[in-house]
């Protein structure tokens, strides 16, 4: 008999027939005549409900069936007599893949805290709320390509390993094969990096960013979708050292054009959550609430769908760094000293600055534009006051910066003197400059954090819990 998932089986439609079922048992409740097993395979957050027979299957088996025990069962599919579910699965026969030692196995069904799910990230998979985010992780990746491909964009696959610093802010993770005891050294008593695997200085990529400028000036549009990583040493909820960022880029487009694909791409995305991920989301609303029962109603997070569906309904609001240094200068927690960090022009936008533009001044997602040159990247096109540049950055509610892009310098004269000034290897570079002396064009792009967007569509509050495997300072269990 051929194997059904799940979630076809709880659709329905097989009922009155014979299903075979495969996955991990999630509880078990058993009274003298019958045992109930709650099976779940991943398909879905629900689970099967698999009545079996005390008598039929014996004491001494059914006991061997504890959370996480593995199964296959068949069954006669019927209409439940309990509430809770419309079907379930009466079994005649039940095969024991992999037994699990209730004494031993971490995860019992009981309420966990996440710290401890982190530390048994190798399970943790088989709980209801990261299979729930891991399934809406897949679908956001899908939407992704989805969305790019029906736009006519190319995916271009940018190299993990690289040369440069595309973000110029030296935050790179070494890559390299000389010994660490006793390397190679040079006559003026540096590493020889000759001798390296490469020739040269490695590292893990910032962002694809660079590459994908040369893709975009000859493709139209690209899209990259891949690891990046961060050597910041910055042990936050929203910062990872390895994440996953979407970076288009796209010939022919100014800030503005810029600014309508980010929040057409960011509101399709959630779209396609709503409309492909209806019982994952109402599941982790569920579990964000509970989370947040005991907190002051004012402190509590709008529900997850509600906040999903007002993003989609408004236009984000767009607004100059100027603008905002205004309104944060006359906001109340500035007057009242609340502010931990610093506001003046010219200084970077710490995470309470955002958080009080976006959620507590526009109530709204905002794109501020227009960043003073010297706390951006040396790429972003200059504008004619000589002071700003034409940089975008997406804040959202609860999370702060969600994207970060720009309009790029195309003209040769004037990206050559910024490197110079910001001390960025002009002549390292000279690949990239090759597309602004020959066939420049005006274009931009922008990076959308992945893992910082899954946390606004889960509702999860720690970015370790929507990657698989999370890379932080001092942790790279698994
Ligand atoms: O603002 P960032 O540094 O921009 C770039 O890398 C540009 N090259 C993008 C572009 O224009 N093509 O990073 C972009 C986004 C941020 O807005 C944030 O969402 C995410 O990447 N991000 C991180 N996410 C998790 N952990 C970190 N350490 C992150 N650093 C940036
Ligand atoms: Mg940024």
């Amino acid at each position: 008999m051929k194997r059904l998932k799940i979630k076809e089986v709880l659709a329905g439609g097989q009922t009155g027939q014979q299903v075979l079922v495969k996955g991990w048992v999630r509880t078990k409740r058993g009274s003298k005549n019958v045992n109930f097993i709650a099976l779940n395979d991943g398909s879905t957050i629900n689970n099967l409900q698999i009545v079996a027979d005390v008598e039929k299957f014996g004491e001494n088996f059914l006991k061997d069936i504890n959370t996480s025990t593995s199964l296959a069962v068949t069954g006669d599919l019927v209409e439940s007599q309990g509430s809770g579910q419309s079907v379930e699965l009466n079994a005649t026969e039940i095969k024991i893949y992999g037994k699990a030692d209730p004494e031993k196995y971490p995860i019992q069904p009981k309420k966990h805290s996440l710290e401890f799910l982190r530390e048994n990230a190798h399970l943790r998979f088989r709980t209801a709320t990261f299979s729930a985010i891991f399934r809406i992780r897949h679908a956001m990746a899908f939407a992704i390509h989805n969305y790019f491909n029906s736009k006519g964009f190319v995916y271009l696959h940018t190299p993990i390993i690289t040369g440069s610093d595309a973000e110029g802010a030296g935050q790179m993770f070494r890559v390299s094969t000389l010994p660490a005891v006793d390397p190679p050294m040079t006559e003026e008593g540096e590493i020889d990096h000759a001798q390296d695997f490469f020739g040269r200085p490695t590292n893990l990529t910032v962002s694809g960013q660079l590459e994908g400028e040369l893709g975009a000036t000859a493709l139209g549009e690209i899209y990259t979708f891949g690891p990046t990583f961060r050597a910041e040493n910055s042990n936050t909820t929203r910062h990872l050292a390895e994440f996953w960022m979407i970076e288009p880029e796209m010939a022919f487009y100014e800030l503005k054009d810029n600014m309508d694909l980010a929040e057409e791409f960011l509101k399709y995305l959630i779209k396609y959550a709503l409309d492909n991920c209806m019982d994952d989301l109402k599941f982790l609303s569920n579990r964000l609430q509970q989370e947040e029962k005991n907190k002051p109603a004012d402190q509590r997070s709008m529900e997850l769908i509600e906040k999903l569906e007002f993003v989609l309904a408004n236009d984000f609001v767009r607004c100059t760094y100027t603008e905002a240094i205004d309104i944060l200068t006359n906001s109340k927690p500035y007057k009242k000293g609340k502010f931990q960090f610093p506001v003046e022009w010219g200084v970077d936008l710490q995470s309470e600055h955002e958080r009080y533009l976006v959620e507590k001044h526009f109530k709204k997602p905002v794109i501020l534009t227009d960043y003073p040159k010297d706390i951006k990247a040396f790429y972003m096109k200059q504008n004619e006051d000589g002071k700003t540049v034409a940089a975008m950055d997406v804040l959202f509610p609860q999370i702060g910066e969600i994207i970060g892009g720009s309009e790029r310098e195309a003209d040769y004269d004037k990206l050559v003197s910024r490197m110079n000034e910001m001390d960025v290897p002009v002549e390292e570079m000279w690949w990239y400059l090759d597309t602004r002396r020959y066939g420049s064009v005006p274009h931009a792009g922008f990076g959308l954090g992945f893992e910082r967007f899954i946390l606004f569509v889960t509702g999860m509050g720690n970015i370790r819990d929507v990657i698989a495997f999370p890379r932080t300072p001092k942790n790279a269990e698994f």
